[in-house]
């Protein structure tokens, strides 16, 4: 099968790249000509486990091919997957502008009479028959154009591991050829395949993320009431993720939850609610209790530190808003650093990944570190953001040799109290009792 896929983001190269690997023969095409160029050299711009050598094996045994020209990328496939970007708008709901330019572009260059247009993107309820309607109206009129809505469920850090071992695949169509097509396509994955119409499987997408982000922002507000009557979260989620009817995954309690998706997605549907004149109150507070979560953390360090962190060094460890990933879109670390910013703090910032990303964001603004060490080395607090192996296994003695003074908040829970209680440390954690050290 020839397949397009528009857009070489965590999503559509991925996707391009296992699908190349699974033997179709796959254009990944993006408007970002720099990203390209880097991609046809062999080299992936996103950090993701086992990508960049896929690429490699895929490019030389042709069947995996890079472009920015659309006349090239949408002249004569098959199939084209929609894979490009849908960012929040200011009011929360989607932006659907590349998407649009996506149909556009497949209407002007496309030279074939029918095609299978499906979208991997995050999209409103209702877009797949806009994105129909987009490309018709531009094109000639005998072209027969098939729309599938297909969500991507991949997570950053193990994406090509989710493509291959992933639990479902959602192919909502109004028609049975196109719904067939796709199967043929996926099927070497050999996953399970869940038919729904255009606009179940729309919704489904939303479903998931937003269940996904109340599991969290619910056992956050179990881990601060912990901190209240004095229960230990990590044993109270544990007994509570044993129930299989409950499940122990995103029942970790921390800073809450980030990246590209949840945030935008929690956004994006209580708004679509909104416009079909439905109050989500329980999607509105989980949001809540999300952008609350890092400011109980702020708060908690002043207390430690004193009321500012004026002139004060301090430490951030791990940006990326998860482990195994560079992607720091709204990470909550980013949080942390702008209010520390804010308070005149001098701050030293490490990740292992990430840092070019960092960069971008904070300019000289904050210190870069190659290590653990140096990052912590005469500071007199330390924050964890992010949960990287790295910081977990670090040896936690050198927070109180390296920093000036040692008071350490946690916002990743990622030692264990009764280790740190050994230790003559502050240390400070979510939905657990806070350890002080002695003569402060
Ligand atoms: N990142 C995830 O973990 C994830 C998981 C599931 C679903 N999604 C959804 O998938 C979509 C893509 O997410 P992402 O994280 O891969 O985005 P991304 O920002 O990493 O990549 C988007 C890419 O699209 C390119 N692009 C923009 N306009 C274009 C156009 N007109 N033609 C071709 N390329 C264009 C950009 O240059 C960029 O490279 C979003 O809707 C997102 O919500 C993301």
């Amino acid at each position: 099968m020839n397949i397009t896929v528009a857009g070489t983001g965590y999503v559509g190269l991925v996707t391009g790249v296992s699908l190349a690997e699974i033997g179709h023969r796959v254009v990944c095409f993006d408007i970002d000509k720099e990203k390209v160029m880097t991609l046809m050299k062999g080299k992936s711009p996103i950090y993701e486990p086992g990508l960049e050598e896929m690429i490699i094996k895929n490019q030389t045994n042709e069947r995996l091919t890079f472009s920015f020209e659309p006349n090239i990328a949408y002249s004569n496939p098959d199939i084209i997957i929609i894979a490009v970007g849908t960012p929040g708008n200011s009011d929360g709901s989607a932006d659907l502008s590349y998407v649009k330019k996506v149909a556009k572009d497949i209407s002007k260059y496309l030279k074939k009479d029918k095609v299978t247009v499906v979208t991997k993107s995050t999209v409103s309820i209702g877009t797949n028959h806009k994105i129909k309607l987009w490309i018709e109206e531009d094109a000639n009129a005998d072209l027969k154009v098939d729309i599938v809505s297909n969500p991507e469920f991949l997570r950053e850090g193990t994406a090509i591991y989710d493509t291959f071992n992933g639990d479902r695949i959602v192919i909502g169509s109004e028609n049975e050829s196109a719904a067939k097509l796709l199967e043929d396509v996926y099927r070497p994955f050999n996953l399970p395949f869940v038919h729904t119409d255009i606009e179940s499987a729309e919704m489904i997408k939303y479903a998931s993320n937003a269940f996904l982000a109340t599991k969290i922002s619910f056992i956050n507000e179990i881990a601060n009431l912990c901190e209240k009557i004095g229960a230990n979260i990590e044993d109270v989620s544990k007994a509570v993720g044993m129930d299989r009817r409950i499940g122990s995954d995103f029942l970790q309690a921390g800073l809450g939850y980030g990246g590209s998706c949840f945030p935008k997605d929690t956004n994006a549907l209580v708004q679509l609610a909104g416009h079909v004149q439905h109050s989500f109150n329980l999607l509105e507070s989980v949001i809540e209790v999300n952008n609350k979560q890092p400011f109980l953390l702020l708060q908690k360090a002043r207390g430690i530190v004193g009321s500012s962190f004026k002139d004060k060094k301090v430490a951030v460890l791990g940006i990326a808003f998860k482990p195994n990933t560079d992607d720091i879109r709204e990470a909550a670390s980013l949080i942390l650093i702008k209010e520390l910013i804010k308070d005149k703090a001098i701050v030293n910032v490490f990740d292992p990944i990430a840092r070019h990303n960092v960069e971008k964001v904070f300019g000289d603004l904050v210190n870069y570190n190659e290590t653990i060490e140096e990052t912590i080395k005469d500071t007199e607090l330390v924050f964890i953001a992010t949960e990287w192996t790295q910081i977990k296994t670090f040896t936690i003695s050198k927070y109180k040799e390296l920093m000036k003074t040692p008071n350490v908040v946690d916002g990743r829970n990622c030692y264990s109290l009764q280790d740190m209680k050994k230790l003559d440390i502050t240390y400070a954690s979510v939905g657990r009792k806070t350890i002080i050290r002695e003569n402060v």
